[in-house]
Protein backbone atom coordinates (compact mmCIF):
# COMPACT_ATOMS: atom_id res chain seq x y z
CA UNK A 1 0.00 0.00 0.00
CA UNK A 2 1.16 3.65 -0.95
CA UNK A 3 1.98 5.49 2.12
CA UNK A 4 -0.58 8.53 3.22
CA UNK A 5 1.85 11.48 1.99
CA UNK A 6 2.54 9.85 -1.14
CA UNK A 7 -1.27 10.37 -2.09
CA UNK A 8 -1.61 13.80 -0.98
CA UNK A 9 -1.81 15.97 -4.25
CA UNK A 10 1.30 19.06 -3.90
CA UNK A 11 -0.14 22.62 -3.72
CA UNK A 12 2.00 24.34 -6.32
CA UNK A 13 2.08 22.70 -9.41
CA UNK A 14 5.46 23.56 -11.36
CA UNK A 15 4.53 23.13 -14.96
CA UNK A 16 1.06 24.08 -15.20
CA UNK A 17 -1.25 23.44 -17.86
CA UNK A 18 -0.22 24.90 -21.33
CA UNK A 19 -2.65 27.43 -22.58
CA UNK A 20 -3.57 28.93 -19.65
CA UNK A 21 -2.57 32.82 -20.51
CA UNK A 22 -1.02 34.91 -17.74
CA UNK A 23 -4.42 37.36 -17.82
CA UNK A 24 -6.38 34.22 -16.62
CA UNK A 25 -4.34 33.88 -13.37
CA UNK A 26 -6.43 35.26 -10.61
CA UNK A 27 -4.46 35.16 -7.27
CA UNK A 28 -0.38 36.60 -7.51
CA UNK A 29 1.97 33.96 -7.80
CA UNK A 30 3.08 33.64 -4.17
CA UNK A 31 6.88 32.76 -5.58
CA UNK A 32 6.87 36.04 -6.80
CA UNK A 33 5.88 37.79 -3.47
CA UNK A 34 8.46 35.40 -1.47
CA UNK A 35 10.89 36.78 -3.90
CA UNK A 36 9.85 40.34 -3.43
CA UNK A 37 9.90 39.92 0.08
CA UNK A 38 12.75 38.00 0.86
CA UNK A 39 15.75 38.64 -1.90
CA UNK A 40 18.15 41.51 -1.60
CA UNK A 41 16.87 43.65 -4.52
CA UNK A 42 19.84 43.31 -7.09
CA UNK A 43 18.02 42.75 -10.00
CA UNK A 44 15.19 44.29 -11.99
CA UNK A 45 13.43 41.24 -12.77
CA UNK A 46 10.15 40.93 -15.10
CA UNK A 47 7.55 39.88 -12.92
CA UNK A 48 7.07 36.48 -14.36
CA UNK A 49 8.34 32.98 -13.07
CA UNK A 50 9.41 30.63 -15.73
CA UNK A 51 9.40 27.30 -15.44
CA UNK A 52 11.12 24.89 -18.21
CA UNK A 53 12.31 25.09 -21.46
CA UNK A 54 12.42 22.22 -25.01
CA UNK A 55 14.73 23.48 -27.36
CA UNK A 56 15.07 27.20 -28.02
CA UNK A 57 11.60 27.63 -26.35
CA UNK A 58 11.15 29.07 -22.53
CA UNK A 59 7.70 28.09 -20.93
CA UNK A 60 6.36 30.64 -17.83
CA UNK A 61 3.75 29.46 -15.16
CA UNK A 62 1.09 30.66 -16.68
CA UNK A 63 2.40 27.95 -19.98
CA UNK A 64 3.08 30.95 -22.21
CA UNK A 65 5.43 29.82 -24.50
CA UNK A 66 8.72 32.36 -25.60
CA UNK A 67 11.09 32.01 -28.04
CA UNK A 68 14.42 32.28 -26.10
CA UNK A 69 16.89 34.68 -28.04
CA UNK A 70 18.75 35.36 -24.98
CA UNK A 71 19.63 31.84 -24.20
CA UNK A 72 19.98 32.62 -20.41
CA UNK A 73 22.99 35.25 -21.19
CA UNK A 74 24.77 33.13 -23.53
CA UNK A 75 24.74 30.09 -21.24
CA UNK A 76 22.54 27.96 -22.39
CA UNK A 77 24.25 27.16 -26.33
CA UNK A 78 22.28 24.04 -26.66
CA UNK A 79 19.04 25.32 -25.80
CA UNK A 80 16.63 23.47 -23.20
CA UNK A 81 16.53 20.24 -22.48
CA UNK A 82 19.52 18.76 -25.17
CA UNK A 83 18.53 15.13 -25.07
CA UNK A 84 22.52 14.57 -24.22
CA UNK A 85 23.38 17.29 -21.72
CA UNK A 86 19.86 15.46 -19.82
CA UNK A 87 21.46 12.15 -20.38
CA UNK A 88 24.88 12.59 -18.89
CA UNK A 89 23.34 14.74 -16.06
CA UNK A 90 21.16 11.43 -15.26
CA UNK A 91 24.15 9.09 -15.36
CA UNK A 92 26.39 11.10 -13.49
CA UNK A 93 24.13 12.87 -10.83
CA UNK A 94 23.60 9.06 -9.69
CA UNK A 95 27.47 8.59 -9.90
CA UNK A 96 29.28 11.58 -7.88
CA UNK A 97 28.20 15.18 -8.14
CA UNK A 98 31.54 16.62 -6.11
CA UNK A 99 34.74 14.73 -5.14
CA UNK A 100 37.07 17.48 -4.14
CA UNK A 101 40.35 18.56 -5.53
CA UNK A 102 42.30 16.55 -3.79
CA UNK A 103 41.63 13.38 -6.01
CA UNK A 104 41.42 13.52 -9.48
CA UNK A 105 38.12 12.58 -11.18
CA UNK A 106 37.25 11.01 -14.81
CA UNK A 107 36.55 14.51 -16.55
CA UNK A 108 38.94 16.86 -15.74
CA UNK A 109 42.19 15.58 -17.42
CA UNK A 110 40.05 14.92 -20.53
CA UNK A 111 38.25 18.36 -20.32
CA UNK A 112 41.32 20.33 -19.94
CA UNK A 113 43.06 18.66 -23.28
CA UNK A 114 40.16 19.11 -24.89
CA UNK A 115 40.12 23.05 -24.29
CA UNK A 116 43.82 23.15 -24.91
CA UNK A 117 43.09 21.75 -28.62
CA UNK A 118 40.22 24.01 -28.77
CA UNK A 119 42.46 27.01 -27.83
CA UNK A 120 46.05 26.44 -28.68
CA UNK A 121 47.63 26.63 -25.30
CA UNK A 122 48.47 23.96 -22.69
CA UNK A 123 46.83 24.10 -19.64
CA UNK A 124 43.87 24.70 -17.74
CA UNK A 125 42.13 25.81 -14.51
CA UNK A 126 38.69 25.31 -13.73
CA UNK A 127 36.82 27.30 -12.18
CA UNK A 128 32.86 27.79 -10.67
CA UNK A 129 32.30 31.17 -12.90
CA UNK A 130 33.61 33.84 -15.32
CA UNK A 131 34.39 35.98 -12.07
CA UNK A 132 36.00 33.39 -10.70
CA UNK A 133 38.26 32.43 -13.53
CA UNK A 134 39.71 36.04 -14.06
CA UNK A 135 40.06 36.34 -10.33
CA UNK A 136 42.33 33.97 -10.84
CA UNK A 137 44.24 34.77 -14.20
CA UNK A 138 44.87 38.11 -12.33
CA UNK A 139 46.85 36.23 -9.86
CA UNK A 140 48.28 34.66 -12.56
CA UNK A 141 49.64 37.70 -14.52
CA UNK A 142 50.82 38.82 -10.90
CA UNK A 143 52.88 36.24 -10.29
CA UNK A 144 54.20 35.66 -14.13
CA UNK A 145 54.99 39.77 -13.66
CA UNK A 146 56.93 39.17 -10.65
CA UNK A 147 60.76 39.34 -10.41
CA UNK A 148 61.72 36.03 -9.64
CA UNK A 149 63.09 37.20 -6.31
CA UNK A 150 60.27 39.33 -5.31
CA UNK A 151 58.15 37.78 -2.23
CA UNK A 152 54.76 37.12 -4.02
CA UNK A 153 52.80 39.25 -1.44
CA UNK A 154 54.81 42.39 -2.79
CA UNK A 155 54.52 41.83 -6.67
CA UNK A 156 55.37 45.36 -8.21
CA UNK A 157 53.52 45.05 -11.27
CA UNK A 158 49.65 46.38 -11.23
CA UNK A 159 46.90 45.87 -13.30
CA UNK A 160 46.17 48.98 -14.83
CA UNK A 161 42.76 50.56 -16.19
CA UNK A 162 44.20 50.66 -20.23
CA UNK A 163 42.02 53.86 -21.45
CA UNK A 164 44.75 54.36 -23.68
CA UNK A 165 46.65 51.72 -25.12
CA UNK A 166 49.60 53.29 -26.20
CA UNK A 167 50.03 55.44 -23.46
CA UNK A 168 49.14 53.05 -20.62
CA UNK A 169 51.18 50.47 -21.70
CA UNK A 170 54.72 50.42 -19.42
CA UNK A 171 56.49 47.96 -17.72
CA UNK A 172 54.08 48.42 -14.57
CA UNK A 173 51.49 46.73 -16.68
CA UNK A 174 51.50 42.94 -16.05
CA UNK A 175 48.37 42.39 -18.02
CA UNK A 176 45.70 43.34 -20.53
CA UNK A 177 42.38 41.87 -21.17
CA UNK A 178 40.16 42.12 -23.82
CA UNK A 179 37.05 40.45 -25.19
CA UNK A 180 37.16 39.61 -29.25
CA UNK A 181 34.07 40.96 -28.83
CA UNK A 182 32.54 43.05 -25.68
CA UNK A 183 29.11 41.27 -24.84
CA UNK A 184 28.19 43.09 -21.73
CA UNK A 185 29.67 46.82 -23.36
CA UNK A 186 27.27 46.36 -26.05
CA UNK A 187 28.70 43.81 -28.47
CA UNK A 188 31.91 46.13 -29.93
CA UNK A 189 34.26 43.83 -31.61
CA UNK A 190 37.47 44.11 -30.84
CA UNK A 191 39.77 45.37 -34.50
CA UNK A 192 42.57 43.42 -35.93
CA UNK A 193 44.46 46.84 -35.34
CA UNK A 194 44.12 46.86 -31.62
CA UNK A 195 44.51 43.60 -30.88
CA UNK A 196 48.04 42.64 -32.42
CA UNK A 197 48.89 45.96 -31.42
CA UNK A 198 48.04 44.95 -27.59
CA UNK A 199 49.70 41.66 -28.26
CA UNK A 200 52.84 43.44 -29.66
CA UNK A 201 53.30 45.86 -26.77
CA UNK A 202 52.08 42.81 -24.36
CA UNK A 203 55.21 41.28 -25.76
CA UNK A 204 57.36 43.65 -25.45
CA UNK A 205 56.38 44.45 -22.26
CA UNK A 206 56.45 40.97 -20.93
CA UNK A 207 52.98 41.17 -19.93
CA UNK A 208 50.50 38.98 -20.34
CA UNK A 209 47.65 39.15 -23.46
CA UNK A 210 44.32 38.14 -21.35
CA UNK A 211 41.58 37.07 -23.92
CA UNK A 212 38.04 37.01 -21.60
CA UNK A 213 35.94 34.41 -24.11
CA UNK A 214 33.33 34.04 -21.35
CA UNK A 215 30.67 35.47 -23.55
CA UNK A 216 32.07 35.45 -27.02
CA UNK A 217 34.08 32.29 -26.70
CA UNK A 218 32.70 27.81 -26.90
CA UNK A 219 31.44 28.53 -30.48
CA UNK A 220 29.21 31.88 -30.40
CA UNK A 221 30.95 33.51 -32.88
CA UNK A 222 30.84 30.10 -35.28
CA UNK A 223 34.50 29.60 -34.44
CA UNK A 224 35.67 27.64 -31.30
CA UNK A 225 36.44 31.04 -29.77
CA UNK A 226 36.37 35.12 -30.94
CA UNK A 227 40.09 35.38 -31.06
CA UNK A 228 40.96 32.94 -33.57
CA UNK A 229 39.99 35.46 -36.50
CA UNK A 230 43.50 36.75 -35.24
CA UNK A 231 46.63 35.62 -36.71
CA UNK A 232 48.29 35.96 -32.76
CA UNK A 233 47.23 34.19 -29.73
CA UNK A 234 46.78 34.99 -26.52
CA UNK A 235 48.35 33.88 -23.49
CA UNK A 236 45.44 33.26 -21.44
CA UNK A 237 41.92 32.28 -22.15
CA UNK A 238 38.71 32.94 -19.70
CA UNK A 239 35.40 30.58 -20.78
CA UNK A 240 32.83 29.41 -18.56
CA UNK A 241 28.81 30.54 -19.22
CA UNK A 242 27.79 27.53 -21.69
CA UNK A 243 30.88 25.40 -20.74
CA UNK A 244 28.66 23.19 -18.59
CA UNK A 245 25.46 23.63 -20.98
CA UNK A 246 23.84 25.99 -17.65
CA UNK A 247 25.54 23.96 -14.68
CA UNK A 248 28.04 26.33 -13.30
CA UNK A 249 32.06 25.91 -14.68
CA UNK A 250 34.15 28.47 -15.57
CA UNK A 251 38.22 27.72 -16.86
CA UNK A 252 41.54 29.55 -16.98
CA UNK A 253 43.17 28.29 -20.26
CA UNK A 254 47.03 29.27 -20.20
CA UNK A 255 51.26 28.79 -21.67
CA UNK A 256 53.49 26.06 -20.27
CA UNK A 257 55.85 29.22 -19.84
CA UNK A 258 52.27 30.77 -17.00
CA UNK A 259 51.70 27.43 -15.72
CA UNK A 260 55.40 26.89 -15.26
CA UNK A 261 55.37 29.19 -12.36
CA UNK A 262 52.18 27.78 -10.32
CA UNK A 263 53.09 25.22 -7.69
CA UNK A 264 50.24 23.49 -5.19
CA UNK A 265 48.65 25.67 -2.66
CA UNK A 266 48.68 29.04 -4.43
CA UNK A 267 45.39 28.19 -5.69
CA UNK A 268 42.30 26.65 -5.65
CA UNK A 269 38.56 25.94 -5.67
CA UNK A 270 35.85 23.71 -3.81
CA UNK A 271 33.45 23.77 -6.11
CA UNK A 272 35.37 24.39 -9.48
CA UNK A 273 36.19 21.01 -11.70
CA UNK A 274 33.73 18.81 -9.84
CA UNK A 275 32.84 15.45 -11.58
CA UNK A 276 29.47 16.18 -12.75
CA UNK A 277 30.14 20.09 -14.35
CA UNK A 278 33.26 18.25 -16.07
CA UNK A 279 31.29 15.33 -17.65
CA UNK A 280 28.86 17.78 -18.78
CA UNK A 281 31.35 19.98 -20.41
CA UNK A 282 33.02 17.49 -22.09
CA UNK A 283 29.36 16.55 -23.90
CA UNK A 284 29.17 20.16 -24.43
CA UNK A 285 32.35 20.42 -26.68
CA UNK A 286 31.74 16.79 -28.00
CA UNK A 287 28.20 18.23 -29.29
CA UNK A 288 29.74 21.84 -30.43
CA UNK A 289 32.17 19.84 -32.15
CA UNK A 290 29.71 17.59 -34.11
CA UNK A 291 26.94 17.65 -36.16
CA UNK A 292 28.20 20.89 -38.03
CA UNK A 293 27.03 23.38 -34.91
CA UNK A 294 29.28 25.87 -35.96
CA UNK A 295 28.41 26.14 -39.53
CA UNK A 296 24.49 26.59 -38.17
CA UNK A 297 25.81 29.51 -36.17
CA UNK A 298 27.56 30.70 -39.20
CA UNK A 299 24.49 30.60 -41.56
CA UNK A 300 21.88 31.09 -38.94
CA UNK A 301 24.06 34.66 -38.07
CA UNK A 302 24.26 35.46 -41.66
CA UNK A 303 20.51 34.77 -41.82
CA UNK A 304 19.53 37.02 -39.10
CA UNK A 305 21.84 39.97 -40.07
CA UNK A 306 20.28 40.29 -42.82
CA UNK A 307 16.83 40.23 -41.65
CA UNK A 308 17.74 42.90 -39.29
CA UNK A 309 19.26 44.95 -42.13
CA UNK A 310 16.30 44.90 -43.96
CA UNK A 311 14.17 45.54 -40.92
CA UNK A 312 16.54 48.51 -39.96
CA UNK A 313 16.35 50.21 -43.43
CA UNK A 314 12.45 50.30 -42.37
CA UNK A 315 12.77 51.48 -38.97
CA UNK A 316 14.71 54.92 -38.86
CA UNK A 317 15.66 54.35 -35.23
CA UNK A 318 17.59 51.09 -35.83
CA UNK A 319 21.09 53.17 -35.56
CA UNK A 320 23.62 50.07 -35.99
CA UNK A 321 23.75 46.23 -36.58
CA UNK A 322 26.97 44.69 -35.01
CA UNK A 323 28.36 41.43 -33.98
CA UNK A 324 29.38 38.15 -35.22
CA UNK A 325 27.41 34.36 -35.22
CA UNK A 326 24.91 34.36 -33.48
CA UNK A 327 26.13 37.32 -30.59
CA UNK A 328 25.07 40.45 -32.48
CA UNK A 329 23.42 43.71 -30.99
CA UNK A 330 21.24 45.75 -32.66
CA UNK A 331 21.88 49.91 -31.36
CA UNK A 332 18.93 52.12 -31.48
CA UNK A 333 18.90 55.51 -31.31
CA UNK A 334 16.24 55.67 -28.76
CA UNK A 335 15.79 53.36 -25.21
CA UNK A 336 15.92 49.42 -25.61
CA UNK A 337 14.06 48.57 -22.59
CA UNK A 338 10.04 49.21 -23.93
CA UNK A 339 11.83 46.93 -26.77
CA UNK A 340 12.16 44.40 -24.56
CA UNK A 341 8.99 44.14 -22.66
CA UNK A 342 6.93 44.42 -25.76
CA UNK A 343 9.05 41.53 -26.80
CA UNK A 344 8.06 39.39 -23.90
CA UNK A 345 4.39 40.45 -24.30
CA UNK A 346 4.71 38.99 -27.71
CA UNK A 347 6.38 35.90 -26.45
CA UNK A 348 9.98 36.45 -27.15
CA UNK A 349 12.91 37.12 -24.81
CA UNK A 350 16.06 39.47 -25.55
CA UNK A 351 17.41 41.83 -23.56
CA UNK A 352 19.13 44.74 -23.60
CA UNK A 353 22.22 46.38 -22.96
CA UNK A 354 23.91 49.86 -21.97
CA UNK A 355 20.58 51.11 -22.54
CA UNK A 356 20.62 51.53 -25.88
CA UNK A 357 21.49 48.09 -27.61
CA UNK A 358 19.36 45.42 -28.37
CA UNK A 359 21.27 41.68 -27.21
CA UNK A 360 20.51 38.68 -29.13
CA UNK A 361 22.56 35.30 -27.84
CA UNK A 362 19.88 32.74 -29.46
CA UNK A 363 21.12 28.80 -29.11
CA UNK A 364 23.42 27.41 -31.51
CA UNK A 365 20.71 24.77 -32.37
CA UNK A 366 18.15 27.47 -33.91
CA UNK A 367 17.03 26.76 -37.09
CA UNK A 368 16.18 28.61 -39.95
CA UNK A 369 12.15 28.76 -39.00
CA UNK A 370 13.22 30.33 -35.83
CA UNK A 371 15.13 32.90 -37.35
CA UNK A 372 12.07 33.80 -39.44
CA UNK A 373 9.49 33.47 -36.44
CA UNK A 374 12.05 35.56 -34.81
CA UNK A 375 12.03 38.29 -37.44
CA UNK A 376 8.54 38.42 -37.80
CA UNK A 377 8.27 38.78 -34.10
CA UNK A 378 10.88 41.89 -33.74
CA UNK A 379 8.90 43.86 -36.78
CA UNK A 380 5.75 43.40 -34.54
CA UNK A 381 7.86 44.63 -31.81
CA UNK A 382 9.33 47.32 -33.55
CA UNK A 383 6.37 48.99 -35.06
CA UNK A 384 4.09 48.52 -31.86
CA UNK A 385 6.67 50.04 -29.85
CA UNK A 386 7.62 52.78 -31.97
CA UNK A 387 4.11 53.43 -32.39
CA UNK A 388 3.44 53.92 -28.57
CA UNK A 389 6.36 56.10 -28.50
CA UNK A 390 4.82 58.88 -31.36
CA UNK A 391 1.32 58.79 -28.86
CA UNK A 392 0.88 61.86 -27.57
CA UNK A 393 0.81 60.21 -24.08
CA UNK A 394 3.33 60.12 -21.61
CA UNK A 395 5.99 57.37 -20.97
CA UNK A 396 9.62 56.60 -21.93
CA UNK A 397 10.00 58.18 -25.37
CA UNK A 398 7.79 61.16 -24.62
CA UNK A 399 10.15 61.90 -21.80
CA UNK A 400 12.41 65.07 -23.84
CA UNK A 401 15.36 64.60 -21.87
CA UNK A 402 15.63 60.57 -22.52
CA UNK A 403 14.94 61.63 -26.72
CA UNK A 404 17.26 64.47 -26.53
CA UNK A 405 19.85 61.73 -25.18
CA UNK A 406 19.38 59.24 -27.30
CA UNK A 407 19.96 62.00 -29.95
CA UNK A 408 23.16 62.44 -28.58
CA UNK A 409 25.08 59.76 -28.82
C1 LIG B 1 32.64 38.80 -20.85
C2 LIG B 1 32.28 38.38 -19.45
N1 LIG B 1 33.25 38.19 -18.56
C3 LIG B 1 32.97 37.81 -17.29
C4 LIG B 1 31.67 37.63 -16.86
C5 LIG B 1 31.38 37.19 -15.45
O1 LIG B 1 31.02 35.84 -15.48
P1 LIG B 1 30.16 35.19 -14.28
O2 LIG B 1 28.83 35.87 -14.27
O3 LIG B 1 30.08 33.72 -14.63
O4 LIG B 1 30.91 35.40 -13.01
C6 LIG B 1 30.63 37.84 -17.76
C7 LIG B 1 29.23 37.69 -17.32
O5 LIG B 1 28.31 38.19 -17.95
C8 LIG B 1 30.94 38.22 -19.09
O6 LIG B 1 29.98 38.42 -20.01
Amino acid sequence: MMPAASKTKSVTRPFPKPGKSATQATKPDTRLLDAEQFLLPTYKRQPVVMTHGRGAYVYDASGKKYLDFLGGIAVNALGHAHPRIVKVIRREAARAIHLSNLYHNAFQGPLARKLAGWSGLDRAFFSNSGTEAIDGAMKLARLYGRQPDEPAGTAAKKQRFLADLESKFDDTVCAILLEAIQGEGGIYPVSEAFWNRARELATKHDALLIADEIQCGLGRTGRYFGYQKFSSKPDIVLVAKPLAAGLPLGAILTTEAVASRVSPGMHGTTFGGGPLACAVALEFLSVVEGQELLENVRVRGTELREGLAKLAAKFGFIREIRGEGLMIGVELTVEGAPFVAEAMRRGLLINCTHDFTLRLLPPFIITRAQVREFLRLLELVLAATSRQAAAPVSGKFANPQRVARAAAR
